[in-house]
């Protein structure tokens, strides 16, 4: 299960008629990739279909919201995704800061679901997938099983959720509502960081061939997907902030790496724009700055392990953050007194402030990053930094409570407020924080071998040739093929969409 080498060609045609049969029954038109980086491209005849479907309704069609162009109330498109960009007198950074929302995206509120359907799409119109009788597994911890899970209902298939117990009550209630059974939520032990766990898991489920193992962290897909949707919708957030300040320059993409997909967008970013490309993991667990491993609290991110999918040798950076920091911003940003310190103190408009809950853990940790590096490199005001919220403070209500009566029994208070700010946002320096030299790429990328060669069975080959710029340069070529695959396999369903 640990990874197949991605098919650009139609592999088994019996199964892709079949798969075709079962879409037509379903009433299923699959969205090319191009069509999710660029909305605008999907033709008028969907979009207007769209407008009377809920977001997070089992709809066939809104698989063409799958992509980062959602107005807040997910029902119109927007010509630039929806982002925030946070001022100095929050960051304490001159450069600037921009948050694109991962909250608008169909069914699951987070971006997560576009990976789920860029990995899933692929094996479908390849005649890889049996929708009618094979089940998806989705290991994860917590919002790509959600997204694949969201994924596969649509088309009408089984999807398995693979999640560490210890996640969000949310991530849990959500999926109990989603799945076809109650087995399909499968519990492996342990939290974030407990991502070998449910390799085991999903070892033993794929000696079913019943099961199809999509993992995230060794399908290029996902990297692709990020690479050919992420990278342009980020650029646009870019190019928006730059309308009215022509001298601005993109100096940097952060983000997180669970899987690392997201970290695909760097890769377009760098090539288009010169932005480096930073990795964000938690300081609890700093498995690329130090070779470590722990246990933390910034859910989605943070495995013990380098992902196959991670172009190392293209990162520029790596910084760890705190979970003490993200979960105590958490509260700062969502909690009452935190909400009035920040209009009041920092003179926030409040709307800006309620804006604020866009960002969930993860995303508070990419924003504590890019001010990390934005002090390391002295950035300016011509300078901007992007990155994402994968998903919103929406999913950690649970999390604020339990932390907040671990941490502060009495309740969270306006003066635990302005501590929390000193202390995780005026204090930020540029501490364990990384720039790449050639030798720690290396360090980095050789821990990989650990899990993918001796644990995974991966042959050395196969691991040994992503150091080259050239193999992800090759796998690019990919996206049109899958694309021209997409598009005959919606003509053979016969329920092409008016062009
Ligand atoms: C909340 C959250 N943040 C960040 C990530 C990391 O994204 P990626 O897996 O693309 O590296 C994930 C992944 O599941 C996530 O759920």
């Amino acid at each position: 299960m640990t990874w197949t080498e991605l098919a650009t060609e139609v592999v088994d045609r019996k199964t892709r008629d079949r798969a075709v049969a079962h879409m037509r029954a379903a009433r299923v038109v699959l969205p090319t990739f191009a069509e999710l980086a660029d909305p605008a491209t999907i033709p008028e005849s969907v979009a207007a279909e769209l407008s009377n479907v809920d977001a997070d309704a089992r709809q066939p069609s809104n698989l063409f919201r799958v992509h980062w162009y959602n107005d807040e109330r997910r029902i119109d498109r927007l010509a630039v995704p929806s982002y925030i960009e946070l001022p100095e007198r929050l960051t304490g950074v001159p450069a600037r800061i921009l948050v694109a929302l991962g909250r608008n995206f169909p069914m699951i509120a987070a971006h997560k679901v576009l990976a789920a359907y860029g990995c899933l799409v692929p094996r479908i119109v390849t005649g890889q997938f049996d929708p009618g009788h094979q089940r998806a597994v989705w290991p994860s911890t917590g919002n790509y099983c959600r997204g694949g899970v969201a994924i596969s209902r649509i088309l009408g298939c089984r999807g398995v959720a693979v999640l560490p117990a210890g996640m969000s009550e949310e991530r849990f209630d959500w999926l109990k509502q989603w799945v076809s059974a109650p087995e399909d939520i499968v519990r492996t032990p342990g939290t974030e960081s407990n991502v070998k766990e449910i390799y085991d898991e999903c070892a033993g489920l794929s000696r079913d061939p019943a099961n199809v193992i999509l993992n995230q962290f060794s399908e290029f897909a996902n990297y692709l997907v990020h690479y050919a949707c992420t990278g342009p919708a980020l650029r646009a957030v870019f190019d928006d902030a730059r309308r009215n300040r022509p001298e601005l320059r993109l100096r940097a993409f952060v983000a997180a790496s669970g899987s690392a997909g997201t970290l695909g967008a760097g890769d377009y970013l760098k090539a288009e724009l010169g932005a480096k490309i930073v990795a964000v993991e938690a300081l609890e667990c700093p498995t690329m700055l130090y070779n470590g491993y722990g246990e933390h609290n910034i859910q989605g991110i943070g495995d013990k392990h380098i992902p196959f999918i991670h172009n190392v040798m293209n990162t520029d950076a790596v910084a760890g953050i705190s979970d003490r920091s993200t979960d105590t911003l958490n509260l700062l940003f969502n909690s009452k007194a935190g909400r009035e310190f920040l209009g009041a103190r920092l003179d926030l408009d409040p709307s800006f402030v309620r804006s604020l809950d866009g960002l969930g853990l993860s995303s508070i940790a990419n924003v504590l990053a890019a001010i990390k590096l934005a002090k390391r490199l002295r950035l300016g005001r011509g300078d901007a930094i992007v990155t994402v919220a994968t998903d919103s403070a929406g999913l950690y209500a649970s999390e604020a409570r339990k932390f907040e009566s671990a941490r502060y029994p009495r309740g969270f208070d306006t003066i635990d407020a302005g501590e929390a700010f000193g202390r995780h946002l005026e204090g930020v320096t540029d501490d364990h924080l990384i720039e790449l030299t050639e030798m720690d790429r290396q360090r980095i990328y050789n821990l990989g071998y650990f899990t993918w060669v001796e644990q995974q069975g991966v042959p050395l080959a196969d691991f040994d040739r992503r150091r080259d710029q050239d193999f992800w340069r090759g796998l690019r070529g990919a996206l049109p093929v899958w694309d021209t695959l997409i598009e005959d396999f919606n003509a053979r369903t016969g329920l092409n969409r008016p062009g």
